[in-house]
C-alpha cells in the first residue's frame, strides 16, 4: 500500500497544499515549524481517524478558519482509494466518497505505523502504554478486534456504575456477575487476538532485529498478561467484589 497524493486545505499551518509522493520511501526535510509533522499527522488522521498530538479537532483546522478538508489518495495491490475528512463543527469521513456511519470504520484502509520520539516511552513507561500501541495496530488490522475492544470497556464501565450502585443504594451484589460473565468473555477475546498478533510480528522483530545489531544482539519479544483463562479471570472479579464495592470501581482489569 502506498499514498500518491495528499491534498490540505485549511489543516494546522497550510492554507492549499498538494503534495505527491512515490512509492517507496519518502523524506520530508525542511526548517523547523515548516509543518513536516503536520503532514505525518494528517496522514496519521486519514488513517486512524484522529490526532495522535490532541484530542481537540479543532486544533488542526488553522488559525481563524472554520474547517479543514484532508483528502489522502492511496493505492492498494488490489485497488485505489480515497480518504476525505472534513472537521468544522463536527467530523465527517468519506471513504471512497461514501459517508462512513462510525468512526472506525476508517481502519484498515491507510495502514499506520507510527514512530516518534517519544515512543521511547513504550518501554520506560508502564504496560498501558504498550497495550495501547497493540491495540492501535490490532484494530487496522482486525475490525472485530476493536469492536470487542469497546464492548470490554463498555461493561467495565457499566460494571462500575453498578458497583456505585451497590455501595450507594443498597442494590445487591448478585447482580454483578451478569457483567463479570461478559467481561470475561471479551477479555478472552481481546487476549487472543494480542496473542496472535504479537506471535505474528515476533519473527519479522528478531530478524530485523538481526539485521540492524549484525547478530550481535537478541531480541525477545513476548505478550505477558494476568489472563489466564475465562474461568479464572471471573473468579478474580468475584474474589475481587467487597474491595471493588468499596473503591466504587473495578480493580482487576484487564486493558
Ligand atoms: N491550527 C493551526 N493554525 C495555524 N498554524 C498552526 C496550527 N497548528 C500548528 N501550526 C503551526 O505549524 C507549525 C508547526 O508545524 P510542525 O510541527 O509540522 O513543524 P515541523 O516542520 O515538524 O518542525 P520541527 O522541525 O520543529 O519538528 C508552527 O509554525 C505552528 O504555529
Ligand atoms: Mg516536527
Amino acid at each position: 500500500m502506498y499514498i500518491e497524493k495528499i491534498n490540505l486545505t485549511n489543516f494546522r499551518n497550510y492554507t492549499k497544499q498538494e503534495i505527491n509522493l512515490n512509492k517507496n520511501i519518502n523524506i520530508l526535510y525542511g526548517n523547523n515549524a515548516q509543518g513536516k509533522t503536520n503532514i505525518l499527522e494528517a496522514i496519521y488522521l486519514s488513517g486512524i481517524g484522529k490526532s495522535y498530538r490532541t484530542n481537540k479537532d479543532k486544533e488542526l483546522i488553522k488559525e481563524n478558519e472554520e474547517f479543514t478538508n484532508i483528502e489522502i489518495n492511496f493505492q492498494k495491490k488490489d485497488r485505489n482509494g480515497k480518504i476525505f475528512i472534513n472537521i468544522s463543527d463536527k467530523k465527517n469521513i468519506l471513504v471512497n466518497d461514501i459517508k462512513i456511519k462510525k468512526m472506525s470504520d476508517i481502519l484498515g484502509n491507510i495502514n499506520i505505523v507510527l514512530f516518534n520520539p517519544d515512543d521511547i516511552n513504550i518501554f520506560k513507561e508502564g504496560p498501558s502504554r504498550r497495550r495501547k500501541l497493540l491495540d492501535i495496530m490490532i484494530s487496522q488490522l482486525r475490525p472485530a478486534y476493536l469492536y470487542n475492544l469497546n464492548m470490554y470497556l463498555k461493561v467495565l464501565e457499566q460494571r462500575n456504575n453498578y458497583l456505585k450502585q451497590i455501595k450507594y443504594e443498597n442494590k445487591t451484589e448478585e447482580m454483578l456477575e451478569i457483567w463479570e460473565i461478559k467481561l470475561a468473555e471479551y477479555a478472552e477475546i481481546i487476549n487472543l487476538y494480542r496473542k496472535e498478533f504479537v506471535e505474528k510480528i515476533k519473527e519479522k522483530i528478531t530478524k530485523n532485529h538481526e539485521k540492524i545489531t549484525k547478530n550481535k544482539e537478541k531480541i525477545k519479544i513476548e505478550y505477558i498478561s494476568d489472563f489466564t483463562n475465562k474461568e479464572e479471570f471471573l473468579n478474580k472479579l468475584k474474589n475481587h467484589r467487597k474491595i471493588d464495592i468499596i473503591k466504587g470501581f473495578s480493580g482487576i482489569r484487564h486493558t
